[in-house]
């Protein structure tokens, strides 16, 4: 099966409305010939709307960078699932490693927010990694094995249709350091084989790559068999460099 290939712009707290409008509006005059790769932009909550509008009639897509795992409630400073479809928003980051090291978020909470977003039809990025202390000792299939098991842990493979990974090693998140090309394509092998193991058929899941990812070293990675698309943070601010990614994979 030919997977999707994705390439998505993490924004992180970056950016307001005037910043997220000439940002689209100039990507809206890029040539989009990269059939085959689906772009999504995740601004933050306030700029989902503005993002929505500007990008109507384009390819590109919006999705945000988080969401709560109940429906409506006292949930004071949260936001739902049919919130964000409800202004046209179907895609959602969980899991990142800034979510789970400043928020503490668990491996439990992200299996309850794709457990959600799967119920509410909606598409999740789900970002797992190990941090440079448990690569170093050797854990990082464990601590891979570990995020997943536990997210998916509800899940059949039929609702895996339009969910996505993304493999961001923790240290190599907006530190300059990218993974080589043979970490990235041990751990993605070991992702689809994760999946493989746990009743699902990791061959038709996109395995996108994340940290440090840069126009400098887009080919490369995106030449690994294994390497679906790319979650960029820092170099997706900048619509020249977001699109010459694009262009490599
Ligand atoms: P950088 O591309 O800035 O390293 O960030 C990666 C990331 O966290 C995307 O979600």
């Amino acid at each position: 099966m030919l997977r999707t290939r994705f390439c998505v712009a993490n924004w992180k707290m970056n950016f307001n409305c005037t910043d997220t409008k000439s940002f689209l509006e100039s990507w809206n005059n890029k040539e989009l010939n990269n059939k085959e790769v689906k772009t999504i932009f995740c601004p933050s909550f306030t700029e989902l709307n503005t993002g929505v509008e500007i990008l109507q009639y384009s390819d590109s897509e919006i999705g945000a960078q988080n969401v709560f795992y109940e429906s409506s409630g006292a949930y004071t400073g949260e936001v739902s699932c049919s919130m964000l479809k409800n202004i046209g928003c179907q895609w959602v980051i969980i899991g990142h490693s800034e979510r789970r090291s400043i928020f503490s978020e668990t491996d439990e909470m992200v299996r309850n927010k794709l457990d959600q977003l799967i119920s509410e039809r909606m598409n999740p990025i789900v970002c797992i990694g190990e941090t440079k202390t448990q690569r170093e000792n050797g854990k990082t299939q464990e601590i891979l094995s570990q995020q997943l098991s536990i997210a998916f842990e509800n899940q059949e493979d039929v609702n895996l249709k339009n969910t996505i990974i993304a493999y961001e090693p923790v240290w190599a998140i907006g530190t300059g350091i990218t993974a080589t090309v043979e970490m990235v394509s041990d751990a993605h092998k070991s992702i689809r084989n994760i999946f493989n193991n746990n009743g699902f058929n990791g061959s038709n899941i996109s395995i996108l790559y994340g940290g440090s990812v840069t126009d400098g070293n887009a080919t490369e990675l995106s030449e690994l068999t294994d390497v679906d698309g790319f979650l960029v943070g820092g170099a997706s601010l900048d619509v020249d460099k977001f699109y010459a990614i694009y262009n490599q994979l």
